[in-house]
């Protein structure tokens, strides 16, 4: 089809422009491209859909996306995890309406057909005088998604019956989400519900921009150093480490020790705090990594990312609390995106620290948030290009920390023994060129796990 070759120019022009360290502006808003990304990678990959946390109890569920397709996220009777499509078989309609509740069924408002928290079609009005023995209601169930799993409680689905299996696709990420959130028993919990926003973005920018872009961060975010968040934003994101684990993960480590002294060990998390963690599963390199140069921020392919920093708990004050958010870039069409943002606490953390961490956290990567609001605007300036008679051709400049830099800032760390591999400092764009590749080639022929090579 038309569709389908000009897509598949796009990426030629792509590849030919990552191959110089550019970038076309026109994939950030273009409905072919967006449809293509709809099929093949939210069509293949496994995506983020909610945390255990969230719907604990039986009949628990929650509303979410697999792209732009909504999916019921629910907790049957028998304890087990489903992702249902939330359309009706009849004609369509959304049968849940509500973000998240407790339900054992759902009652599509149309016609009535009804269906249990597990997908069955359990109800038809009229069913007898209207189909007789016509409708057979296991034929008619809700859609689910054929591969559900999950990782310290993250629920992920795929809509290839086939492909690899979560931890295939995870890879070096699986080891990178340990540190994040397996260092106790008891893992991690929601602080509340996602808050949600609408942005004129694309979903692909904020993934590029968690994957690493330690560039913006001294000056788009100045004000919060001028305010007293964030001390020397800039000469600090010079000594990060960069992480590349290979299908389009990414992290950035943060030498909060060699900076700040051992007080800073564990992302600044107080000592008693820091004493609960269960460093007991992880290997020599992540034990260094937690303790000295944790994961600050960082991409899980397609539209999962996060942050995990030290923040004041009150302006002018020492007190510091660390924040936990993890984010989706939720794609709504060629040029916007929701911008799903959960906070998360300890398990074990009493209510007041996690208390503490959730408004630490709303102040700074809230809605309204101090280094959000910064992002959010400079986002929209890439599609809207995009769409610009003048603009729309032209290319974006990603050669930051490629070419002029010494090329041991360049290579892979020798020394480095985790997954995926580690270059010495994440002021550059490698992981952003890495992104934009795999997102070729994940266009190209869906998800596939590969692990990275450096080159
Ligand atoms: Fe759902 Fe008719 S559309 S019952
Ligand atoms: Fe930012």
């Amino acid at each position: 089809t038309s569709a389908h070759d000009s897509v598949a120019a796009t990426l030629e022009r792509v590849e030919q422009a990552l191959d110089n360290d550019r970038l076309p502006v026109e994939i950030f808003n273009d409905e072919a491209v967006f449809k293509a990304e709809m099929d093949q990678i939210f069509g293949t990959c496994w995506v983020f859909l909610a945390h255990e946390s969230e719907i604990p109890k039986a009949g628990d569920f929650v509303q979410r996306r697999i792209g732009v397709d909504p999916v019921i996220v629910t907790r049957d009777g028998k304890g087990e995890v489903n992702v249902l499509s939330n359309y009706c078989r009849h004609r369509g309609t959304q049968v849940c309406q509500t973000d998240a509740g407790n339900s054992r069924f759902f009652k599509c408002p149309y016609h009535g057909w009804t269906y249990s928290n597990d997908g069955d079609l359990v109800g038809t009005p009229n069913k007898h005088g209207a189909y007789a023995e016509n409708l057979d209601p296991k034929e008619w169930g809700l859609y689910r998604a054929p591969r559900v799993d999950s990782r310290f409680g993250f629920i992920f689905a795929s809509l290839a019956a086939e492909g690899p299996t979560l931890d295939e696709y995870l890879g070096g990420a699986g080891w990178m989400l340990q540190m994040m959130v397996g260092l106790h028993p008891d893992g991690m919990r929601v602080a509340g519900p996602p808050e949600r926003y609408k942005l004129k973005a694309n979903w692909k920018t904020g993934s590029e921009n968690f994957a690493g872009d330690t560039y913006h961060v001294g000056t788009l975010h100045y004000s919060n150093e001028e305010i007293g968040i964030a001390p020397d934003l800039k000469s600090n994101v010079e000594v990060t480490r960069s992480y590349d684990f290979g299908n389009g993960h990414y992290t950035i480590g943060f030498p909060f020790v060699e900076l700040a002294g051992p007080f800073a060990a564990f992302w600044g998390y107080d000592p008693e705090t820091a004493a609960k963690f269960d460093l007991s599963g992880l290997d020599e390199t992540q034990r260094h990594m937690v303790e000295n140069e944790p994961p600050i921020v960082g991409t899980i392919f397609p539209n999962l990312s996060f942050l995990r920093s030290p923040v004041p708990v009150r302006i002018g004050e020492m007190e510091m609390a660390v924040v936990t958010t993890f984010r989706q870039w939720q794609p709504v069409g060629p040029g916007e995106m929701e911008l799903w943002n959960w906070q998360f606490v300890w398990t074990f953390q009493d209510e007041q620290q996690a208390l503490d961490a959730y408004v630490a956290g709303q102040f700074t990567f809230g809605s309204a948030g101090t280094f959000e609001v910064d992002d959010t605007v400079a986002w929209e300036g890439a599609p809207k290009a995009a769409k610009s008679p003048w603009m729309r051709r032209q290319e974006m400049e990603f050669s930051f920390g490629q070419a002029h830099m010494s090329p041991v800032n360049r290579e892979a760390d020798p020394t480095y023994k985790g997954p995926g591999i580690k270059r010495p400092t994440g002021f550059g764009e490698h992981n952003q060129i890495s992104f934009y590749r795999h997102w070729v080639n994940t266009l190209r022929h869906g998800t596939q796990a590969t692990s990275v090579q450096e080159g």
